[in-house]
């Protein structure tokens, strides 16, 4: 038994779950999305608000898009937690989500709501899906916003997230899920969007304890929300996403080649989770110490990547 090759083997498991990889032999060459005036190179990070940065975009020419904006929960720091208290794998503390740009009044919200979404209609093929994550702090909007623009929601999903902060002020219930809005761009009557009914039937989930093999995929995933070690070990954000969870949007109605696109990268998850599927990103954040987390993170998932083909390529 060669422990090494069990080694690689196991990880390009884990790198490319279903086999597969756009870029040959570790090789990330440039690539670039054409627009009308210019050249827009894709598997780029841009430093830039995103309502600048799609503007830029041509109509339908992007696939797939996963935001995750911010929830607006930011109000007023109502919320306490003793930050010495230490959470291993959740991804920083909770103050830190009191930050300017989680927190906006509700009209400059809604607007803000429907400036982007009005973006990710016109860009995202009419055989595209968008993802969207949420809380009742935001959901709310989001789902109205969806229906003013004639965007149609295909499923709601329930995160559940079996491992959830503890409730501190032992009023309310513990808050154990989120919202994600799973949506089209085509019309009712002209449903275009990719989804690998197979692939989520068959498919075994092993961390999910709700998804049986074989069974249909519901809407209520059992996904922990701690993070592995490679997903914060070049820094955290507070609101970062685990990558298992954002693998299984893209696994369900993208393939491999595709052009996904992020407008609020954060530290990064989503572009992990895109190359991993082999998929090309466009991503927009505004903080750099987050955009600068996200590089780091993702030169390192290429080192992975470079690792497991170079090991391949000396087998005989
Ligand atoms: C909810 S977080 C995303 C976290 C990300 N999913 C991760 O796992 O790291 C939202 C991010 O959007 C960024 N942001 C807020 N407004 C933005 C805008 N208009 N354009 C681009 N990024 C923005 C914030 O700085 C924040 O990092």
């Amino acid at each position: 038994m060669n422990n090494k090759a069990d080694k690689n083997d196991s990880l390009a498991t884990c790198l490319f779950p279903y086999g597969l990889a756009s870029s040959k032999k570790g090789q990330f060459p440039p690539h670039a999305l054409t627009t009308p005036s210019n050249s827009m190179p894709l598997d780029h990070i841009f430093i830039e608000d995103c309502l600048t940065g799609m503007a830029k975009l041509p109509p339908a020419s992007v696939d797939i898009v996963i935001a995750d904006p911010p929830y607006n929960l930011s109000k007023g720091g109502e919320w306490k937690w003793d930050s010495n208290k230490n959470l291993p794998g959740f991804g920083g503390d909770w103050q830190k989500v009191m930050q300017t740009w989680d927190n906006m009044p509700l009209e400059q919200y809604f607007a803000f709501t429907l400036a982007w979404l009005s973006e990710l209609k016109r860009v995202v093929r009419a055989s595209g899906s968008i993802w969207i994550h949420g809380t009742y702090h935001n959901i709310g909007i989001i789902n109205v916003v969806m229906q003013l623009l004639n965007i149609e929601i295909i499923n709601e999903v329930v995160w559940y997230k079996r491992n959830s902060f503890p409730n501190l002020s032992g009023r309310r219930l513990t808050a154990s899920h989120e919202t994600i809005l799973w949506a089209h761009t085509g019309t009712p009557k002209k449903r275009k969007y990719l989804f690998d009914y197979a692939e989520a039937k068959s498919s075994d989930f092993p961390e999910d304890k709700l998804k049986e093999q074989g069974k249909q995929m519901r809407t209520v995933w059992d996904v922990p929300n701690n993070k592995e070690r490679s997903e914060i070990a070049h820094g955290k954000h507070p609101t970062q996403k685990p990558v298992r969870l954002l693998v299984r949007m893209l696994r369900l109605s993208s393939k491999p080649g595709q052009i996904c696109l992020i407008p609020f990268a954060g530290s990064g998850s989503e572009c992990v989770a895109a190359l991993r599927c082999g998929l090309h990103y466009i991503a927009f954040e505004t903080e750099r110490q987050y955009a600068e987390i996200a590089e780091a993170r993702i030169a390192n998932e290429k080192g992975l990547f470079s690792a497991v083909y170079a090991e391949q390529e000396v087998k005989p």
